[in-house]
């Protein structure tokens, strides 16, 4: 959980910046849009051989931002030759929980198309604009795949900015036809498939194509693979690996987003390039970048270069400066990462061999170690944690809190009157970190929520403080709890409970 949070942050930030066009004047007139909730969700959906849901909350922005382009899209799809209900659930009302946990809802708005009368699940990956909606629920709601009978209809479905695949085969039949029609359906979401009986239609070395074959066009790298493999699993696997850029590129470009969501969604480690795509010398740092990915694509590690100037929400979230770029950063799903400021193009290729080897110290976010830190409750920063927490053989109390969460501001008189209170006793310690601009030790603390409290003793005994957020309560638990400085190190961490009474953490909420 928490690791796909912390990528999801990510994800999350670097998506963010997403323009949104809402038209000022929305109509107050019928609503095409169909509010489902538990009562009659179940029954509707069984009528449908294709609906589509939005699971929404009330308080989510990205939802706000739809909402009149669903309507709209609703509204269009209405009168479509075989017209195409879209309906919504407010997945945050109590009675909806369930319906939300059916459908897997963890962020909002999550949106599902359902075929069949509900029997098989699909995640929208489409647009957000009514436009985009409509073009994309037309296709979803057509057969997987589409004939493709000239040369024109050809280059008019490859485009040139997506993923396509098509199939080119003797007959449209046979073991090879339907197991192709069979991971159409399946992947009809994430790609467009079409299927030929004629290869001399296909751009780009058509006449050395002979069926069955599959072909995948992309907008990257070497433009477009083939593949004989008709099993459909080894099929599958050809398609997701034969989609990923070697370097995935990070831009304002909508149409990026699916490869950075890809780039994400990989179990690899991540490197991430930061440069200003504008500034001289931007071609041969992307160039010698390339050809380093090439070098370690199969070693487990998955390239993106991002323009400085669309990664605004990425800085925030690394803690990092513009003066830094050209930036190179190195993220490991646990959250370990590793960072090169400054980096000039012909070092980039040895930067990552040092990494490679195991010769770059991990980094660690940080806000500035404070100048006068006097005030009764301590200010701990990444780069402090260890000498504060970990090495000052003192009773720590520490808190973790955001600087938006508000049972965090109703904590902290309380805070100062308990370090107020200890404030004669050197071998206890009243702290606080803001989680939000520092990096945590997730293998020690979990935080999950603010505020989090957790307490080490002087011996090192962690544990997560649970108890009343009270002065009295507190310091009951701090004289307890402490020890003697100088007793025995290195005991093992305590596993933490979840504390009741937490903000949840606000980010992974809201979804592109
Ligand atoms: C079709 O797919 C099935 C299941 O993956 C596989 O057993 C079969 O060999 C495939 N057929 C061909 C012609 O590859
Ligand atoms: C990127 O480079 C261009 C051209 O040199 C410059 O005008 C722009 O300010 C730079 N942007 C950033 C964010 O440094």
């Amino acid at each position: 959980m928490a690791k796909s949070v912390a990528i999801f942050g990510l994800l999350f930030s670097l998506l963010v910046f997403v323009p949104s066009q809402i038209s000022a004047e929305e109509s107050e007139a019928k609503e095409f849009v169909l509010t489902l909730d538990n009562t009659n969700f179940h029954d509707t959906i069984s009528k449908h051989d294709f609906i589509v849901v939005e699971f929404y909350a009330p308080w989510c922005g990205h939802c706000k931002k739809l909402a009149p382009e669903y309507e709209k899209a609703a509204s269009i799809l209405s009168s479509h030759e075989t017209p195409i209900v879209l309906a919504k659930v407010d997945a945050n009302e109590e009675k909806n929980r369930d319906l939300a946990s059916e459908y897997d809802v963890k962020g909002f708005p999550t949106i599902k198309i359902l075929r069949n009368g509900g029997k098989n699940i699909q995640e929208y990956k489409g647009p957000r604009e009514a436009d985009g909606i409509v073009e994309y629920l037309k296709k979803q709601s057509g057969p997987a795949t589409t004939e493709i009978k000239s040369a024109d209809e050809a280059s008019a479905f490859i485009g040139e900015n997506k993923v396509v695949i098509i199939g080119v085969f003797p007959k449209f039949s046979g073991e090879e036809f339907d197991n192709f029609t069979a991971l159409a359906e399946k992947l009809r979401s994430d790609y467009d498939f079409g299927h030929t009986l004629n290869a001399k239609h296909l751009p780009k070395g058509e006449s050395s194509v002979s069926g069955p074959v599959v072909r995948l066009f992309k907008p990257f790298d070497e433009l477009f693979v083939d593949s004989k493999e008709f099993d459909v699993e080894a099929l599958e696997k050809f398609i997701e690996e034969s989609s990923i850029p070697i370097v995935t590129v990070f831009n304002n470009e909508p149409s990026n987003h699916p490869f950075v969501v890809k780039f994400f969604n990989t179990p690899n480690a991540k490197a991430m390039l930061f440069i200003n795509f504008t500034a001289e010398g931007a071609e041969s740092f992307k160039s010698k970048y390339r050809e380093t990915a090439e070098l370690y694509k199969q070693q487990g590690i998955s390239f993106l270069i991002g323009d400085v100037e669309s990664s605004q929400g990425a800085f925030q979230y690394f803690g990092l400066k513009e003066d830094q770029v050209p930036l190179i950063i190195i993220q490991h799903n646990d959250g370990k990462k590793f960072f090169k400021p400054n980096l000039a193009p012909e070092h980039v290729a040895t930067w990552l061999k040092s990494y490679k080897d195991g010769n770059i110290a991990p980094y660690v976010k940080s806000e500035p170690i404070p100048e006068t830190n006097n005030e009764p409750v301590k200010v701990v920063v990444g780069e402090t944690l260890q000498d504060i927490v970990f090495n000052s053989g003192k009773n720590v109390l520490l808190e973790f809190y955001a600087p938006w969460c508000g049972h965090c501001k109703q904590l902290a008189p309380i805070l100062d009157e308990v370090a107020v209170s200890f404030q004669n006793d050197a071998d206890v310690v009243i702290a606080k970190l803001d989680a939000t601009a520092n990096d945590i030790p997730s293998e020690t603390f979990e935080v999950q929520g603010y505020p989090t409290l957790y307490f080490r003793s002087a011996s090192g005994k962690i544990s997560q403080y649970d108890g009343g957020r009270t002065k009295e309560d507190i310091i009951e638990f701090i004289e307890k709890n402490k020890d003697k400085p100088a007793a025995a190190a290195h005991q093992e961490a305590e596993q933490p409970k979840a504390a009741a009474q937490q903000e949840v953490v606000e980010q992974p909420k809201d979804e592109l």
